[in-house]
């Protein structure tokens, strides 16, 4: 019999439940167990139940959980300049999603251009990019759908397509109210869509000559998974300002606008702030999944993984009808299919593999970054007898 949720259905939910996870995997409430190729969306990049990571938190949650922004926090202090020192940063804002470290970015943004003497300051955000659900985010966002129904959208968002760099020069001639740009180094839920080296300078070289600022979103993109601690140092560009979360405490809430420069001082007391941002408890937690990825070298393990899966797929699927490319930029990996694939989801969970579609023909992979070689293979392979069967694909080996 099927009972009515108290949860509001925000979500499209699967119907399956996880009781717990270990390593690369999780476990449902009947015991079966799943790779989990998704770690729920680039959060768990040192997998289910790190030790490290559990026991950081059980020793601070039997310490000090919480204490309020109005006092001093030596544990913020130790993550702030961890942070900084990982990225080229030079202060740091904490908060405890996604959506927040840009709103954050966004304020930080509007007031340097205030700043200047720009009343009415305008950010350029990309098509089919994505930055969060709150007001401020789902109107920088490129995505219709996630808009639909919300508005009045918040003004002073100017659209441009991602990886033009023309369209920019172009912005920069006609409007005198733009401050920053903002952009994620590889589009997540744009459909795995890496800046290309190229545009990623000429973003930084344009704002640099209109003394804009260079906002990333490395909410998805960051915290090891491209490969360096962060994407955009992948692409050989640094920010003004970086945002991050999911990744950063593997799973306990936290997210962090960090930045250089004239933006690492924009901010002054009262101009920002979060009651839970950056407490003791999550601090200790993304203090320890700093460590580990960097005392596991786990972003150049990222950078390997990566290259060999893409490789591997594009082996597997050569002369395919059915597969159109295989991108990405170390464990974030696309692979975007001729037609629609949001079956595949249900498909790989009855076969034990939990994947995403994003625009609706791209499977999403974000794996663990601490997986092993054999669950890398594992994936590649369970993968590529799933995207062949969904095809139709007779030429597919047996089990
Ligand atoms: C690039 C990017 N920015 C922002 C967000 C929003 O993060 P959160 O859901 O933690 O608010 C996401 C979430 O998917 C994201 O991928």
């Amino acid at each position: 019999m099927s009972k009515k949720s108290a949860i509001m259905s925000t979500y499209g939910r699967m119907p399956i439940a996880f009781s717990h996870g270990q390593g690369s995997w999780l476990f449902d409430t009947n015991g079966t167990k799943y790779f989990d190729a998704l770690t729920g969306i680039a959060v768990c990049g040192l997998g289910h139940a790190h030790p490290a990571v559990a026991e950081a938190i059980n020793r601070q949650a039997n310490k000090l959980c919480h204490c309020s922004n109005l006092y001093q926090m030596p544990l913020q202090e130790d993550l702030a300049k961890k942070l900084c020192q990982v990225s080229g940063m030079e202060s740091a804002f904490f908060c405890n999603s996604g959506a927040e470290a840009n709103e954050a970015a966004i304020k930080l943004a509007r007031l340097y251009g205030h700043n200047k003497g720009i009343d009415k300051p305008a950010i350029i955000v990309m098509e089919n990019s994505f930055h969060g659900r709150t007001i401020a985010t789902l109107s920088a966002t490129g995505n219709r759908k996630v808009q639909a129904g919300f508005e009045p959208l918040l003004s002073g968002f100017i659209r441009a397509p991602f990886n033009d760099a023309d369209v920019l020069r172009t912005i920069a001639t006609t409007n005198n109210n733009v401050v920053a740009i903002m952009l994620e180094p590889v589009q997540g839920e744009g459909g795995i869509r890496a800046a290309e080296p190229g545009y990623f300078k000429a973003v930084r070289e344009i704002c640099d000559r209109h003394d804009w600022l260079m906002i990333t979103d490395e909410v998805q993109s960051g915290n090891g998974r491209c490969g360096r601690y962060f994407a955009y140092q992948e692409l050989g560009q640094t920010p003004d300002i970086v945002t991050t979360a999911k990744g950063l405490g593997n799973g306990f809430p936290i997210g962090a606008c960090l930045a250089r420069g004239d933006a690492a001082e924009t901010f002054k007391p009262g101009h920002h702030g979060s009651t839970f941002g950056g407490n003791p408890l999550a601090c200790a937690a993304a203090l320890t999944v700093i460590e580990r990825i960097e005392q596991d070298g786990l972003a150049t393990r990222a950078k390997t993984l990566g290259s060999r899966i893409r490789q591997q797929l594009s082996q597997a699927f050569e002369g395919s009808d059915y597969v159109k490319e295989i991108r990405g930029l170390g464990l974030m990996i696309g692979v975007e299919l001729t037609s629609s694939c949001t079956e595949l989801v249900p498909l790989a969970q009855s076969q034990g593999l939990l994947i995403n579609v994003t625009q609706d023909r791209t499977v999403r992979l974000l794996p663990p970054l601490t997986m092993s070689d054999e669950e890398a293979a594992h994936l590649v392979s369970t993968l590529t007898r799933l995207i062949k069967l969904y095809a139709g694909d007779d030429r597919q080996q047996p089990r």
